[in-house]
């Protein structure tokens, strides 16, 4: 016997190999939501036009519905001989409602219903993520705000720099999270457009109104041209960009997360709930969500690449290459919403190790800075001031002493320009707060950038 979906023109039955490696019902049954509300769209477009009875339509309708019915209830037997989500429905629907079910398939192509499907699919993943995104942002602002007079050292080359806030810091992340939802908005605007009516790749012979269907699918409006219609992909890559920024993010701040965490840092402590322990070493706490997440990066990225590679020799229109779109697009988005999810989670508990940050900042001659602008600011030449600078660290180092404890007559070896109101600029709380424009790291300026991030976030 040969398959019941094509039969007519085959003289014997596909390989049983070839059927279950060709096969895409294992995975794209995850479509099957949208490719029932997809349908019902279709029929009642149909309908509408006249291509099918007002009692065709309705048939059809309750019948997707209590396939959808069947499938949240787990009362259906996915075949792989019907190979993919799309043939699954259509023969469950016809079982279900007799020969009505079979025109349910008039005017339209798996083509161009896949191309709907994976749209709908990942409109709606993208409105969860851009939503566990910004419980993010929410945690990462609200910490900020606590953690607006928090001084540590801020690193270049992860060496000491300058004082730096840590709400200022969190709030550099905030800033990376932001384009990023940013980015997931535009590729959503250009996803969202319906692609149905394409059919195989030429569009079809029914007065079909595409619109109407757009609009019950909630599209802002239709593909233009049939044959990019069914093998455009660029929106999964799009998303797969958008989704590899992010983890790339989450890695960068996964990876000061395991480092504050360490001894040897002690900036952050993250709450035991999000870390595990050594079956051999007692002492041990370590960071996994953390590590994880900047592990998971990777396959990210992965998905990113294949995508392009999967793209970058088809010809038009559909080719079955583009079956292979759907196991990378899911693994992002679970690999995302995941990582998501769990720093959503955490980062309101995370507690900073005030004592130690600050430790740290003076360690490193932090305000090494602010003494040569206090030297140029007397008139100084700022490469002399760098070299009186530079002499003072040395001095301090061989001491053991941070320029901040030096006394004045120290201090005024290496120049005379140095007065007594030089104590004002050597303390780590001075040289943040004179740091005092829109985007410095001053406490005000911090609780200020805490109000407008907050804005954005509440009109979103
Ligand atoms: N399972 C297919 C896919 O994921 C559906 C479209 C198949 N179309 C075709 N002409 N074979 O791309």
């Amino acid at each position: 016997s040969t398959n019941v979906q094509w039969g007519g023109r085959f003289s014997e039955s596909t390989d049983a190999f070839v059927a279950a490696f060709t096969a895409s019902v294992g995975f794209d049954r995850r479509l099957y939501r949208y490719d029932i509300e997809g349908s019902i769209a279709h029929a009642s477009m149909l309908g509408k036009v006249g291509v099918l009875t007002a009692d065709e339509r309705d048939q059809i309708i309750a019948g997707l519905q209590a396939v959808m019915a069947d499938i949240e209830q787990g009362a259906f037997e996915w075949s792989v001989a019907l190979e993919d989500v799309h043939m699954n429905v259509e023969k469950a629907l016809t079982d279900r409602i007799g020969a009505v079910g079979k025109k349910l398939h008039t005017g339209r192509s798996r083509n161009d219903q896949v191309a709907t499907d994976i749209r709908l699919y990942l409109r709606d993943e993208i409105d969860h993520i851009s939503a566990e995104l910004t419980r993010l942002q929410q945690g990462l602002v609200n910490l900020a705000e606590q953690e607006a007079d928090t001084i540590m050292p801020g690193f270049t080359h992860l060496q000491s720099a300058q004082p730096v806030t840590f709400g200022h810091h969190l709030l550099a992340w905030n800033e990376m999270l932001e384009r990023d939802h940013g980015r997931l908005r535009d590729c959503r605007a250009r996803m969202n457009v319906l692609p149905l009516g394409a059919a195989a790749l030429a569009g079809t012979t029914y007065p079909i109104d595409r619109q109407f269907t757009a609009d019950l699918l909630g599209f802002d409006g239709v593909t233009e041209n049939s044959l990019d219609s069914v093998s455009d992909r660029d929106f999964a890559i799009e998303f797969g960009a958008a989704a590899s920024l992010i983890m790339m993010h989450l890695s960068r701040m996964s990876e000061e997360l395991v480092l504050w965490t360490s001894a040897q840092f002690g900036f952050v402590e993250l709450p035991d709930r999000f870390c595990t322990g050594s079956s051999i070493m007692p002492q041990k706490k370590n960071p996994d969500v953390p590590e994880l997440v900047r592990g998971k990066s990777g396959r990210v990225f992965g998905h990113l690449m294949s995508l392009l590679t999967l793209m970058k020799s088809q010809p038009l229109a559909y080719n079955k290459d583009n079956q292979e779109d759907k196991e990378p697009v899911f693994d992002t988005v679970d690999t995302l919403a995941g990582s998501l999810r769990a720093f959503a989670d955490m980062v309101p508990y995370i507690e900073a190790r005030r004592a130690n940050m600050k430790e740290a900042a003076i360690r490193g001659y932090s305000t090494a800075t602010d003494l040569a602008d206090y030297l140029v600011k007397k008139g100084m030449p700022f490469r002399d001031a760098h070299e009186v600078v530079g002499q003072s660290v040395a001095h301090g180092l061989a001491q053991g002493k941070d320029l901040s404890e030096m006394t004045l007559d120290e201090l005024q070896q290496f120049s005379t320009t140095i007065e007594q109101d030089v104590f004002d600029v050597l303390t780590l709380e001075g040289s943040v707060a004179a740091r005092d424009h829109l985007g410095g790291t001053a406490p005000a300026q911090v609780r200020a950038a805490v109000v407008r991030a907050r804005t954005r976030l509440d009109q979103r």
